[in-house]
């Protein structure tokens, strides 16, 4: 069986990001058969506009869309901001549902994210859930990995020491390499 290719997309751009150690923390965590590459430059993608789109898709915004298409499934981990997903992360998605071949349709995903607050990104994962539902991903509906008082759960190198949430994400994984297959399968016998 050929290993399954997991993008992964971290809603925050900032350098100390949680959510950046967290899918650090994830990318080790990987069970055997999977892998996880994280997207790097989703800072770079500029807002999305329609009359850009008219000259071609920008640089980042077309790596990112090939990275989606040639992923077999995607890890969001996201932040929280005012209640919702951070703007960098609903830029790209913008960007990767538009035609030709909009790349997220259909894709399976999971999410977990990191907030410094006693709520873990309850209600940005929500959101998220909601937006990709609008472009019929199938969205792994449990466990939910909300990693809440995200500053005690880390070290001063960035690495996750919690077990209770490195166990948490190691199911999750798990989960959505089960997930990943389920849905390839079936659209396999369409
Ligand atoms: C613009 C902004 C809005 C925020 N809104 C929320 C919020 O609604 N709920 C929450 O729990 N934390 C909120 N926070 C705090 C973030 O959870 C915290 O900054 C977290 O560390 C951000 O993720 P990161 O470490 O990956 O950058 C907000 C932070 C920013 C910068």
């Amino acid at each position: 069986m050929d290993r399954i290719e997991i993008l992964g997309l971290c809603g925050s751009l900032r350098t100390g990001s949680f959510n950046l150690m967290a899918l650090r923390a994830a990318c080790e965590l990987v069970p055997n058969g999977m892998a996880i590459r994280p997207f790097e430059r989703l800072g770079e993608i500029p807002l999305y506009n329609e009359d850009v789109k008219e000259r071609g898709f920008p640089d980042a915004a077309e790596d990112f869309r090939g990275a989606v298409a040639a992923a077999d499934g995607l890890l969001f981990v996201t932040p929280e901001y005012n209640y919702s997903i951070s703007g960098a992360l609903k830029n790209a998605i913008d960007w990767a549902s538009r035609p030709p071949q909009p790349p997220l349709v259909g894709k399976p995903a999971a999410i977990m994210g990191a907030s410094s607050g006693l709520m873990g990104t309850v209600r940005a994962q929500l959101h998220l859930r909601h937006i990709l539902g609008g472009l019929n991903m199938p969205v792994l509906p449990r466990p939910e990995v909300l990693i809440r008082e995200a500053a005690g759960k880390f070290d001063g190198e960035g690495r996750l020491t919690d077990e209770t949430t490195r166990q948490h994400i190691r199911t999750l994984l798990e989960r959505l390499k089960d997930w990943t297959l389920l849905i390839q399968r079936a659209a396999q016998s369409r």
